[in-house]
């Protein structure tokens, strides 16, 4: 098999014109980081309103400036809606999203539905990279024989990598360049071509001896936070029977300097990746008979948490002889976790919902989300009250379901009533917190 000569030396000498599809959380920070090291990017989405604020250098993700995508922009970076833009690019970088549907199975639509869209436009010496979170199998199972149904011989033609995405956004100390990237391609020759490819834009690229390994891994990270955090979840069960204050208890643990991770509870998973992941393998298992256990309970204790919260409200509320129906309740942070403007799965959503259908008046605050947005399954026509004196005097609940930086905690606790903290952000009792 003849190494393809010309497409390395295009990405090695930054020649070559690297497509992005799918501009979201993902994308979008590649591109920008592409388009920094000086190759000429094309970034296609479905959605016409992300390729309008690109064009005019106008951000839509909270943690990316204007000025980055300005930047890039002024590097040749340009979005557009027309897939056939896709014939001029050497590199195909697959950033879409991975969902579960209805019956929370691999909802894979989007990764086709955008294969089917590139597949007319494909030609020889291009590098196709799938960077959606996926089962094993994926790559060779569903986008091979795609490809090859063109005429095109992956390996030898166009090459055909998976490498999962890490980022984590609103993490100020790793960027997509510092964060090690995994590669793993379908035939040694993609794999070589895969390397050049990151090499270029990221520090530390951990080559992996298949697309299969190079899916799981992505698998294992993330079921290994979900099944910590249930774990850590349940010990919060445990220790508020008892009557210890588990942050403390993890505080403590995390003093010994090997063989343990601190994880922290919480109101629920949310994001788009912990809280749904872990069963693209469950699923996946099920074609070998195995059923994933540890994923199915840590999904049960999580899924569980907001009610949790829900039953300490009730609680808090009926110690003051309150009761949820005719209360008014604050929330405070409704983006999923800290810092950031990202609601999906937010287990806040959730709390809101259960509170209001048990007769609570809801009210939010979160300087990252002004608005609340469109969701699929919940509806809320509101706005972020803005946090002061009279407003936390005004309610008989105030629920702090994500702990922001901006919250002015101090504030809120000289102030609210009573509040039920589900992040362990109060270290110090008071009469007025109710750790859930
Ligand atoms: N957000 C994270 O922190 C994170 C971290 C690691 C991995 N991931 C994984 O990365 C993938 C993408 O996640 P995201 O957070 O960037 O999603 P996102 O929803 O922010 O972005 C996806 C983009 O894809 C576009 N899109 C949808 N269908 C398309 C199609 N047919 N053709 C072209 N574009 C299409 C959407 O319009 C959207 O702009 C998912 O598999 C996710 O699990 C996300």
């Amino acid at each position: 098999m003849t190494l393809p000569i010309s497409l390395l030396k295009k990405i090695n000498d930054r020649s070559a014109i690297i497509g992005i599809v799918g501009l979201g959380y993902i994308g979008l920070p590649l591109a920008i980081r592409y388009a920094e090291v000086g190759y000429k990017v094309i970034g296609l989405d479905i959605d016409s309103n992300k390729a309008e604020c690109i064009g005019k250098g106008q951000t839509y993700i909270e943690h990316i400036p204007d000025t980055a995508i300005q930047d890039a922009v002024k590097q040749g970076f340009e979005a557009t809606t027309d897939f056939t833009k896709s014939a001029e690019t050497d590199a195909l970088i697959i950033c879409v999203p991975t969902p579960l549907d209805d019956h929370r199975e691999p909802d894979l639509s989007f990764v086709i539905d955008t294969l089917e869209s590139l597949l007319p436009y494909m030609r020889k010496s291009q590098v196709i990279s799938l960077e959606s979170t996926t089962y094993p199998g994926t790559t060779e199972e569903q986008l091979k024989p795609r490809i090859e149904s063109t005429g095109l011989k992956v390996g030898e033609e166009v090459f055909l990598v998976y490498s999962p995405e890490r980022e984590d956004p609103g993490n100020p100390n790793f960027t997509t360049q510092t964060i090690p990237k995994v590669c793993g391609g379908t035939t040694p020759n993609c794999m070589k071509v895969g390397m050049a490819l990151y090499d270029q834009v990221i520090d530390q690229v951990v080559p992996v001896s298949s697309t299969q390994v190079a899916e799981m891994t992505k698998l294992l990270e993330n079921i290994h936070r979900a099944v910590n955090i249930g774990l850590v979840n349940e010990m919060k069960i445990v220790a508020d029977k008892i009557g210890i204050d588990i942050h403390e208890v993890i505080d403590a643990a995390a003093t010994k300097p090997f063989g343990f991770v601190p994880y922290y509870p919480g109101p629920g998973l949310g994001g788009h990746c912990i809280p749904i992941d872990p069963f693209y393998l469950t699923w996946k298992a099920r074609e070998y008979g195995i059923n994933t256990r540890f994923i199915e309970l840590a999904g049960e204790v999580n899924s569980n948490m907001p009610e949790w919260v829900v039953g300490k409200v009730t609680q808090a509320l009926n110690q003051h002889q309150k009761a949820v129906n005719g209360s008014r309740i604050l929330i405070l942070g409704i983006a999923y976790k800290k810092n950031v403007d990202d609601m999906r799965e937010s287990p806040s959503v959730e709390i809101m919902s259960q509170l209001q259908n048990m007769g609570a008046t809801i009210e939010y605050s979160d300087p990252h989300v002004p608005l609340f947005p469109k969701m699929r399954n919940y509806q809320f026509d509101l706005e972020s009250s803005e946090l002061t004196v009279d407003k936390l005097k005004q309610f008989d609940c105030v629920v702090l379901a994500t702990d922001h930086d901006l919250f002015n905690y101090g504030l809120i606790a000289q102030h609210a009533s009573l509040i039920v903290d589900s992040r362990g952000r109060y270290h110090q009792p008071a009469d007025n917190i109710i750790k859930a």
